[in-house]
């Protein structure tokens, strides 16, 4: 019955993240949904299955892909009338989705284990070497420069450069990448996190060396 209802998820998803370059695609979720179940594993907590279910459907209601957060969070309800399970089970997926998809870091403490070994997942997929990939396909998506060396960093903008939304693709890394280590939850998430942060650092440094032509 679980199994079913897993492989009916899978297919909604396939196809509503199918076509979408922004690295949000279903091989996004499917790595998510691997990470997920991993920690679960190992931190020995958590329902697998809620955990997989909301791994599975987390990007779904993401206002990138929807007209508003609104409108994806009723996408999200209309494919749960679809399925047979319990009102309490929706609602702790819906909630574990609500939670994580939070943009701008809620720096509250998420309710459920399910909820942190999700939010976890989904941070170590921004990371490493997929979270480099990641991030210079979302920036060429949106049309941001790959770096440009006369834009600060977030911290530090211009009133006038925060105002037009001016950032890079590298910025993106001071803004966020580099922080998520710092915050993830599980110590499967942290250990697995080391390698990831060491390959975003080792990554900037080439790239810097690069751009300025220190190793011609
Ligand atoms: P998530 O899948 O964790 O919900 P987001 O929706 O925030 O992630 O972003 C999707 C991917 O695009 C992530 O890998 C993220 O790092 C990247 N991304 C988001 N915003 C930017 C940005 N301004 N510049 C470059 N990459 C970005
Ligand atoms: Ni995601």
């Amino acid at each position: 019955m679980k199994n079913q209802i897993i492989e009916t998820t899978e297919k909604f998803v396939q196809v509503e993240l199918g076509e979408d370059a922004t690295g949000h695609d279903w091989f996004h979720v499917d790595r998510v949904r691997r990470n997920a179940l991993h920690i679960c594993k190992e931190e020995m907590t958590g329902d697998p299955f809620i955990i997989e279910m909301a791994a599975l459907l987390h990007d779904i209601p993401d206002e990138k892909l929807n007209d508003s957060a609104a409108a994806g969070m009723a996408k999200l309800a209309l494919f749960f009338q679809t399925i047979i399970l319990p009102e309490e089970v929706k609602n702790h997926i819906t909630e574990i989705i609500e939670s994580i998809s939070y943009k701008g870091g809620r720096k509250t403490e998420l309710e459920t284990v399910e909820a942190k070994i999700v939010q976890d997942a989904d941070r170590l997929d921004a990371i490493g070497a997929i979270g480099i990939a990641r991030a210079f396909a979302y920036g060429g998506k949106k049309g941001q420069p790959i770096y440009d060396p006369s834009i600060n960093v977030r911290e530090e903008m211009t009133v006038e450069e925060y105002r037009k939304g001016k950032s890079t693709s590298i910025h993106h890394f001071y803004e966020k990448l580099l922080k998520l280590k710092d915050l993830l939850n599980t110590n499967t998430a942290k250990k697995l996190a080391e390698s990831r942060q060491q390959m975003m650092a080792l990554f900037l440094e080439q790239f810097y060396q690069e751009w300025d032509g220190q190793d011609l």
